[in-house]
C-alpha cells in the first residue's frame, strides 16, 4: 500500500501542504468508539506551531468528519476527516529549487515532474494534522482499555530530559498538556534557549522523541515478521524527518554485558514481571506486559535560512538557496503528537489482529 498503513485498521492519508484540503480514512476501527471532537482540537492544538523558533504559517484546523460517524460514536464503516488548508502562501520559495534535506528531488524522480511541490506537497508536515485528528479517536479508544501513550523531547541540542519514572502515569498526565514536552522543567527551558539560538542563526535543531505505552497486554505481536517492533517501526518511520527508532535500550545494547541487559523476571501478586526493562515491554516480536518503550530520532528542519548549494531542476543549473520562508526552527515540540498519534494507530491495528475489530469496542 501506498499511503496507507495497517492490516486490520488503517488508515490512508491524502492531500498536499497547499492544497484546497488535507484528510485520512481510518478503516476497521471497532463500532461503538466514542469520537470526543473536543479531544481531537486539543491534539490538533498540541499539534500547531507555537513558542520559539515556530513556524508563523498557522491553521485553523477546522476539521470535518464526512463518515463512519452517528450519534457521537464510530460506525465500524470507513472515517474520513477533512482539514481544509487555509493559511496558504506559495510565493516563499521558487519550486524550481531544490531544497537540500526536503523530498523535492526524490518525489520529482518518483513522480515525474507531475507533483505539487508547493510547500513540500504530500511530503509536508501538514499532513500529519489529519494524522494527529484520527490518532486522537485511536488514543481515546485506547484510554477506554486501560492503554496511555506519553512522550517527551529526550535530548535536544546537547541537552537531555530525565527518563520516565515508576510513576508512569503521572508523568504521562503531566507531559498531556505541554506545549514542550520534557519531564524537567529546566531541561525545557534550556532547550528552548537552543531553538532560540538556533533560529538566530537561520539554523534548526533535531533531537529524540521517547515514548511509553502502558497497559498493553502481554502477548501481543508476530515472532517475526510482523512483531511489534516491526510495525511500530514501519508507522514511525512514516513521519516526516524521523531517521532513527529503537526500543528499550536500543543501540545502547552494544555496550552492555547480558548480566545487565536481561530483564530478570520476579512475581508481583500472580503477574509476572520484570526488574528491569531494558527490552522495552517486548521480547521475540511480543509484548511482555512491561511498558513499551521507544525512542524517535529527529533530524534537524531541512528547510533553513543559511545558504546552501542547490540545483535549479528547470534550468539544470548550480544555484544556491536560503530559505526565507515560513518553518519551524525544530519541528520537535510539535511532533510528539504524531508520534502518540501514530503509535496509537499502530497499537490498534497489533490488538484488532490479536483479539479481533471489536476488541476496542467499549461495550465488548
Ligand atoms: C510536524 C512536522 C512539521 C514539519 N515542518 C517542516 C518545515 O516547516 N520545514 C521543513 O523543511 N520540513 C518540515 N518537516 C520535515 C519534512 O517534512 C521532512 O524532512 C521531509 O518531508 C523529508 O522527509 P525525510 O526527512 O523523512 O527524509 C516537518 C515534519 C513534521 C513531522
Amino acid at each position: 500500500m501506498k499511503n496507507s498503513f495497517g492490516s486490520s485498521v488503517s488508515i490512508t492519508l491524502f492531500g498536499e501542504s497547499h492544497g484546497e484540503m488535507i484528510g485520512a480514512v481510518l478503516d476497521g476501527m471497532a463500532p461503538g468508539i466514542f469520537v470526543d471532537e473536543d479531544f481531537i482540537r486539543h491534539q490538533l492544538s498540541l499539534r500547531r506551531p507555537q513558542g520559539v523558533g515556530a513556524t508563523s504559517r498557522v491553521e485553523p484546523d477546522d476539521f470535518k468528519i464526512i463518515s463512519g460517524v452517528k450519534e457521537g460514536r464510530t460506525t465500524g464503516t470507513p472515517l474520513c476527516i477533512l482539514i481544509p488548508n487555509c493559511d496558504v502562501r506559495s510565493s516563499d520559495y521558487d519550486e524550481d529549487l531544490l531544497r537540500p534535506g526536503h523530498a523535492d528531488y526524490a518525489g520529482y524522480c518518483k513522480y515525474h515532474g507531475f507533483e505539487d511541490r508547493a510547500g513540500g506537497g504530500h511530503f509536508s508536515g501538514r499532513l500529519t494534522a489529519p494524522l494527529v485528528a484520527i490518532g486522537a479517536i485511536a488514543l481515546s479508544a485506547l484510554r477506554e482499555s486501560g492503554i496511555f501513550i506519553g512522550s517527551h523531547i529526550a535530548k535536544l541540542g546537547g541537552v537531555s530530559d530525565r527518563g520516565f519514572s515508576n510513576s508512569v502515569l503521572d508523568d504521562i498526565e503531566l507531559l498531556e498538556d505541554l506545549p514542550f514536552p520534557t519531564l524537567d522543567e529546566k531541561a525545557g527551558e534550556e532547550m528552548q534557549q537552543e531553538i532560540l539560538a538556533a533560529y538566530d542563526n537561520e539554523d534548526s535543531l533535531g533531537g529524540v522523541l521517547e515514548t511509553i505505552v502502558t497497559g498493553l497486554p502481554a502477548g501481543v505481536g508476530e515472532p517475526w515478521f510482523d512483531t511489534v517492533e516491526g510495525l511500530l517501526s514501519h508507522a514511525l518511520f512514516s513521519i516526516p524527518a524521523v531517521k532513527g527508532v529503537e526500543f528499550g535500550e536500543g543501540f545502547g545494547f552494544a555496550d552492555l554485558p547480558g548480566s545487565e541487559a536481561n530483564d530478570a523476571f520476579l512475581l508481583s501478586g500472580r503477574d509476572i514481571v520484570t526488574e528491569t526493562n531494558h527490552n522495552g515491554g517486548v521480547n521475540g516480536g511480543i509484548t511482555n506486559g512491561m511498558p513499551l518503550l521507544f525512542r524517535c530520532a529527529f533530524k534537524p528542519t531541512p528547510s533553513i535560512g543559511q545558504e546552501q548549494n542547490t540545483v535549479n531542476l528547470r534550468t539544470m543549473t548550480e544555484e544556491t538557496i536560503a530559505l526565507s520562508g515560513r518553518h519551524d526552527a525544530c519541528i520537535l515540540p510539535r511532533a510528539r503528537v504524531v508520534v502518540d498519534s501514530v503509535a496509537a494507530l499502530a497499537i490498534c491495528d497489533l490488538l484488532a489482529q490479536r483479539f479481533g475489530t471489536d476488541f476496542l469496542n467499549p461495550e465488548e
